[in-house]
């Protein structure tokens, strides 16, 4: 038997020390929590997608009655920017969520889907993409979305 270990390294900001294009990423996440269409789980996503030439692609989560019909914040921002700019690789993304009358104090963190279809985005473009995750508490960053989903299904044995 032989066993590795996969890790994830996770930097800890508070958000007035994050570089300021950080800051202005995560500050369009947090507006974006307005536009949320969210009466039945009534917590309110958003997320800000920076591309490599500067553009910035935002989204919320968008809910049904027949639930899986919706969609989740960060596929609504990535989505929007691959129709709207398929050229330009994605480099970051920030998340936040608002829920009971406050942003959460833990950081948001994405769902697996969104981890696989932004995922396959880094693949595509040969670039990571920063994710930053904010909450009350503190943003998290992470260097890239390979680092929240080891082991990925990359589609690579699909025929
Ligand atoms: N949601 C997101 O938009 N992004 C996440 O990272 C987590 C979950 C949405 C989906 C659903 O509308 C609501 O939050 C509750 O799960």
């Amino acid at each position: 038997m032989k066993e590795f270990t996969i890790s994830t390294q996770i930097q800890f900001f508070s958000t007035d020390e994050l570089p300021v294009a950080d800051q202005q990423l995560v500050k369009e996440a947090q507006q974006m929590t307005r536009t949320s269409y969210s009466p039945y789980s009534r917590f309110q996503v958003g997320a800000a997608l920076r591309l490599a030439d500067g553009q910035v692609f935002r989204g919320s989560n968008q809910e049904n009655a027949a639930f899986p019909t919706g969609l989740c914040a960060e596929r609504t921002a990535f989505f929007a920017a691959q129709a709207n700019a398929p050229e330009v690789a994605p480099v970051a993304i920030a998340i936040a969520a608002f829920t009971d009358g406050a942003f959460t104090s833990k950081p948001v963190s994405p769902c697996g889907s969104c981890r696989q279809a932004l995922l396959e985005a880094e693949t595509r473009y040969h670039q990571p993409i920063r994710v930053l995750l904010y909450g009350t508490d503190g943003v998290y960053v992470i260097e890239s979305v390979r680092a929240l989903l080891p082991l990925d299904f990359d589609g690579s044995e699909l025929a």
